[in-house]
């Protein structure tokens, strides 16, 4: 057993699975206070996994995810295990990070036009506002094609008789390898906590008021 994942690789994954799908419920009905909120802890969440791909364990390195074209493509007819994301699965990691993040990113300069919105919308013109709200409908379409993707290629990966599931919950991969180098997980929590209270306070008040 090799440790592959540390605490927070795997607590990110989960509570991002879970953010989204609260975002998207929350964005479709309407229910917008909670859609903020959610969406600044969601941000603060991205923004821990970026500094913790700077200063994290081995598999959670930013600098772990880029290769070249040839290793891509001999990952994709590969029946053997990586330690970390293989070089193809890298490629799918960088674009949810980049979608996720067009996402938060023209979600903080939409508005409803009527009640909400985002806290840049305040800095920019009505144009550039009315151009993010268009971002925020189609981008959201392409964020789910590309979970699609992700869960046919973990079930292909499983017929292939890889489960990496597993390892994403446990942390543990039964590969053998010379074990990469871990760093403690809830330092990441301690800095994700941080950034939160900061988002919070600067611009959640007003949808935490609304929601409590
Ligand atoms: C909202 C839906 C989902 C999103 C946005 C998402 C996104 C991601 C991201 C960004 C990573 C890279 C983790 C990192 O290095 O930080 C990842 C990895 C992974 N995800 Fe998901 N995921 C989703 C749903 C799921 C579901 C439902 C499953 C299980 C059935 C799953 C299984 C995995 C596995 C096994 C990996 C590790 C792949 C590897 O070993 O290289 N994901 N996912
Ligand atoms: C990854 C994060 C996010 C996801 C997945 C998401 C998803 C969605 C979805 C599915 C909708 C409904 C769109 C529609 O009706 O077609 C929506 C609407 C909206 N979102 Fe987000 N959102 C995210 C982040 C944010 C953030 C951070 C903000 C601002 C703080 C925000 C502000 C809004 C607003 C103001 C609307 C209403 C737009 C309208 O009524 O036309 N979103 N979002």
């Amino acid at each position: 057993m090799t440790k592959v994942w540390d605490g927070f690789i795997r607590g990110f994954h989960w509570l991002l699975v879970v953010g989204i799908a609260v975002l998207y419920f929350s964005g479709e009905e309407g229910w917008l206070d909670l859609h903020f909120v959610v969406g600044y802890l969601l941000l603060a969440l991205m923004i821990t996994r970026i500094i913790w791909g700077i200063i994290g364990s081995d598999t959670a390195k930013l600098s772990s995810l880029f290769h070249r074209p040839k290793y891509i493509l001999a990952a994709l007819k590969s029946k053997s295990q990586h330690v970390g994301h293989n070089p193809a699965g890298s490629i799918m990691v960088l674009i949810f990070f980049l979608l996720i993040f067009i996402q938060l990113i023209s979600g903080l300069m939409t508005t409803d036009d009527i009640l909400m919105e985002g806290p840049l919308v305040a800095y920019i013109s009505y144009e550039l506002a009315e151009f993010a709200g268009d971002i925020h409908h189609l981008n959201i379409d392409i964020l789910l094609i590309a979970i699609a993707i992700h869960i046919i290629a973990i079930v292909m990966y499983r017929i292939k008789g890889i489960n990496l599931v597993k390892p994403l919950v446990t942390g543990k991969s039964n590969i053998e390898s010379t074990a990469p180098k871990m760093r403690k997980g809830w330092v990441a929590y301690v800095i994700f906590l941080l950034i939160a209270a900061v988002v919070l306070y600067v611009w959640g008040q007003e949808p935490l008021n609304a929601l409590f």
